[in-house]
């Protein structure tokens, strides 16, 4: 969806950055830059900094930055066009016309998500009077706690056809949204009037009685569905809100929107509401559950935006190991990596932190436990133990992948398990491990000394998958970039230099978007960006322009430009020269 410039350079006027971003970063003022916390990633002194006059934000630490747009995105994890409207909202513009018709469809959303937040409240209030105790006293003894209760906004239905119903109807609301909403159903009955014909007869009633209730939340925090669980062994157990023009249970997974704030650098997928909250209320923030089916495309598509890494925790039994199977293969075309976490001695994750404890949880997730006895187990099965040669082998090896452990706790403890596989001391083992350690230390730091000599390698984008092919011409692209980005008049000096004269594509296209914009007198500010370019492309944008200096120096510019010129004709001539090869070759055999 394009939106017409002229809202969107009042959309960014009207949203001074320092102003959004502050309604989630504590900023403090230091001459033209403002400082916080990166929201982004964990950190204890400020490396995060807002520039209003220049629009943008970047954290010198974890080097995400851009404009308005983008944080919006980033921070609510929107897409663009919602970002756009949710910054429209926060400025009380109205939306342009080409997206009044979406707004029509999103208007009728927003009043969806309005009743479900209004019934949600009211499960939730039921809790707090004497006919909702049951489903206070199921919760508390499901050993939740209140806080979690409120956090999650839990509640319950009660008994009765229409207790919803009646308390929504007077909140204005009509039967046909509560129908749309799925909250109540339709029965149609067909009864025998007095003189013998037939007469239907239509009743609606209440979806969820007698039921604890978890509200789904989607991303953006919007209530869109339920899913409601007896609290007695009766059947269905959990009964979930039909599909909905707000509630697509392929699209969604329950707790995203408070895991996607997490900073453990993971998610981690379980199989119902009970166990994603159960893992919050132990302080694993990264928990989120699928919502009663397989994973689905979708959802992996979802999940891969917010986390490189995923740790499915289903439960134990057969089932959910086989669902897990399935999960990692919906999950392999993203290419964000999967672990499987394993659990013994208890069926799921609410009942192994019940169980066990979080300190116990936290060891499976970082894997240090099952991982390394993992690869230890991975590493003994290729050794034949009865025989000595293989036994030292096996040491060998062992002692090879402990010393890649950093702490000195963790190295003895696996020394241990590993001396006893091999029927050895431990300390024995342990010498092994330290020498081998030192090596490692010894060749890290000439890897480091190598590097730092080797200025090639520092220069590449923080971004692995925006890499340089020639690093002597990007160099001079940034320098061009920079330059343009402080002062686009300076395009009238660029004459004759072409987008493919670009080594970097990436830059190219900056290069070719910045002139086209400037030519049409558009702005062309990392502010206006977020539309064009992906947010990690916008980051290194940003980077760019912060790592340069901040005056307009021609000479400078010319120079850079001189230098992409003539590493795009050494290109150019290779091409040629590799072309006419080819031909010649041709020629050769065929003649
Ligand atoms: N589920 C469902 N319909 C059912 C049973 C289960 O939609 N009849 C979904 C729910 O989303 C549930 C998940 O599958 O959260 C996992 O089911 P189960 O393992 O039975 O539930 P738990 O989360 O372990 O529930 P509890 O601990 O409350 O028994
Ligand atoms: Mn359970």
């Amino acid at each position: 969806m394009a939106f017409p410039e002229a809202f969107l350079e009042e959309l960014v006027e009207k949203n001074p950055i320092d102003e959004v971003v502050g309604q989630y970063v504590h900023l403090t003022r230091k001459g033209n830059r403002h400082w916080g916390l990166c929201p982004f990633h964990n950190e204890k002194t400020a490396s995060f900094s807002v520039v209003p006059d220049l629009g943008l934000y970047y954290c010198f630490g974890c080097h995400k930055g851009g404009g308005v747009i983008n944080f919006v995105m980033e921070i609510e994890g929107l897409e663009y066009p919602d970002a756009v409207r949710n910054l429209a909202k926060r400025a009380g513009m109205q939306l342009p016309e080409e997206d009044q018709r979406q707004a029509s469809t999103l208007r009728r959303k927003e009043r969806l998500w309005e009743l479900c937040r209004d019934a949600a409240r009211y499960y939730h209030r039921m809790l707090k009077i004497p006919e909702g105790q049951p489903g206070l006293k199921y919760l508390l003894g499901r050993g939740l706690t209140q806080k979690t209760i409120t956090s999650f906004g839990l509640g319950f239905a009660p008994d009765g056809w229409d207790n919803l119903k009646k308390a929504m109807l007077t909140k204005g609301y009509t039967v046909e949204e509560l129908q749309d909403a799925g909250l109540v159903r339709t029965r149609k009955r067909q009864k025998q009037n007095p003189d013998g014909s037939l007469r239907e007869e239509v009743s609606t009633y209440d979806w969820f009685r007698n039921r604890v209730m978890f509200p789904i939340i989607d991303v953006r925090g919007n209530v869109i569905g339920f899913g409601g669980r007896v609290m007695d062994g009766s059947e269905p157990k959990y009964l979930n809100s039909p599909e909905s023009l707000i509630f697509n249970k392929r699209k969604n997974l329950f707790a995203l929107d408070k895991a996607k704030k997490t900073k453990m650098g993971m998610l981690v997928l379980t199989e119902g509401y009970m166990d994603t909250i159960s893992m919050h209320q132990y302080g694993f923030d990264c928990a989120v559950a699928s919502l009663g089916t397989a994973l689905t495309s979708e959802q992996a598509g979802i999940l891969a935006k917010y986390t490189r890494q995923m740790v499915l925790c289903y439960d134990g039994d057969q089932a959910g190991q086989n669902a897990a199977k399935r999960a990692i293969g919906v999950l392999e075309p993203t290419g964000i990596s999967v672990r499987v976490l394993r659990m013994e001695g208890a069926k799921d994750p609410d009942e192994f932190l019940k169980k066990f404890g979080p300190e116990r949880f936290q060891q499976l997730l970082g894997a240090s436990e099952d991982q390394a006895i993992y690869q230890l187990e991975t590493i003994r099965r290729k050794h034949d133990l009865t025989v000595d040669d293989e036994k030292v082998a096996f040491l060998k090896e062992a002692a090879e992948f402990i010393s890649t452990m950093s702490n000195q706790v963790e190295r003895e403890v696996y020394c241990g398990r590993a001396a006893e596989i091999a029927g050895v001391k431990r300390d024995t083992l342990m010498v092994l491990v330290e020498q081998n350690r030192k090596a490692k230390v010894r060749t890290a730091k000439k890897k480091e000394e190598r590097k730092i000599l080797r200025p090639a390698d520092q220069v590449q984008p923080a971004d692995s998958s925006i890499k340089y092919e020639n690093v002597r011409s990007a160099m001079a692209e940034e320098g061009i970039i920079s330059q343009l980005l402080l002062e686009p008049g300076l395009l009238t000096q660029t004459e004759g230099l072409k987008e493919e004269d670009f080594s970097s594509p990436l830059l190219g296209r900056v290069y070719g978007w910045i002139r086209n914009r400037w030519q049409q007198g558009l702005s062309t500010g990392v502010s206006a960006m977020a539309g064009d370019f992906q947010p990690r492309e916008l980051s290194h944008i940003t980077r760019i322009s912060q790592k340069y200096e901040t005056v307009v120096n021609e000479k400078a510019l010319g120079d850079y430009i001189t230098v992409v010129r003539k590493e795009a004709s050494k290109r150019g001539n290779k091409d040629l020269m590799a072309a006419l090869e080819r031909n010649l070759g041709k020629k050769g055999y065929g003649g």
